[in-house]
């Protein structure tokens, strides 16, 4: 498999991100609920509350490299050509809720962080060293914390519609749509 785009499938580049991103945003979910709805002092899997917050911030900044990286990526290599079998509707559709997930994937680290650090909670990265807070506590910490929950279930929302097209084109249509994403896949 190549490392760049080919017009009819994507390289090894594209789908490395595109599945790393995915395991990342699936923790990040299933941590967040973890972490908000466990009591003082409980264990999770063996980790406690803090490691849990300390967890979901570093790897939400990780998010962040990452979709950086891989929008520098898709303007070094060009998209593949749309799949044949999506039609003009469907192909409008798509581009826009690809628009929105890389403004959501965008927006949530950077309100998360706010967040910590206008609330004065801080980001202690994968539990070893605390960053420094370049804004300090702030009274608009509120805002961006409803930001940061409210994009979190938009995110789900477009991720599920973008699936969606996904599942219907390649399972029940079997088109193949998905192999060209696939991981493992030529
Ligand atoms: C793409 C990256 C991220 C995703 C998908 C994400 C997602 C979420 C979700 C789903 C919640 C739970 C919302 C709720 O139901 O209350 C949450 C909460 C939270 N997030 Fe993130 N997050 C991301 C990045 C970050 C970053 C980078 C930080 C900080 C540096 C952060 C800090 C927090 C904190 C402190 C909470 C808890 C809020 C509370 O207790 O009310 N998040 N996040
Ligand atoms: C966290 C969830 C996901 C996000 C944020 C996401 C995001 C994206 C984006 C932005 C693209 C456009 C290409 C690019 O810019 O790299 C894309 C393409 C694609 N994604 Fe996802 N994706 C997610 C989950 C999934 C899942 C679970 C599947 C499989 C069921 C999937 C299958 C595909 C396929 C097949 C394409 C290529 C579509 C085409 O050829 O036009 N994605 N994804």
């Amino acid at each position: 498999m190549s490392l760049t785009n080919r017009p009819d499938r994507y390289g090894l580049v594209s789908r490395l991100l595109h599945w790393t991103m995915f395991l990342a945003l699936v923790y990040q979910f299933v941590g967040a609920n973890i972490m908000s709805r466990m009591g003082q002092g409980a264990s999770v899997f063996g980790m406690v509350g803090d490691t849990w917050y300390d967890w979901h911030k570093s790897i939400g900044l990780v998010l962040l490299l990452l979709v950086v990286a891989r929008l520098i990526w898709r303007r070094t290599t060009p998209l593949p050509e749309w799949h044949p079998s999506l039609t003009e509707v469907e192909r409008r559709i798509a581009h826009r809720v690809e628009t929105l997930l890389y403004w959501l994937l965008f927006a949530l680290p950077v309100t998360g962080y706010l967040f910590v650090m206008a609330g004065g909670y801080g980001v202690r990265l994968f539990g070893v060293t605390d960053l420094p807070n370049p804004i300090g506590k702030q009274e608009w910490v509120w805002i961006v914390w409803s930001l940061h929950v409210l994009g979190a279930y938009l995110l789900l929302v477009a991720i599920a519609w973008h699936v969606g097209l996904v599942v219907r084109k390649h399972g029940f249509e079997r088109t193949g749509l998905a192999d060209r994403m696939l991981p493992f896949r030529r």
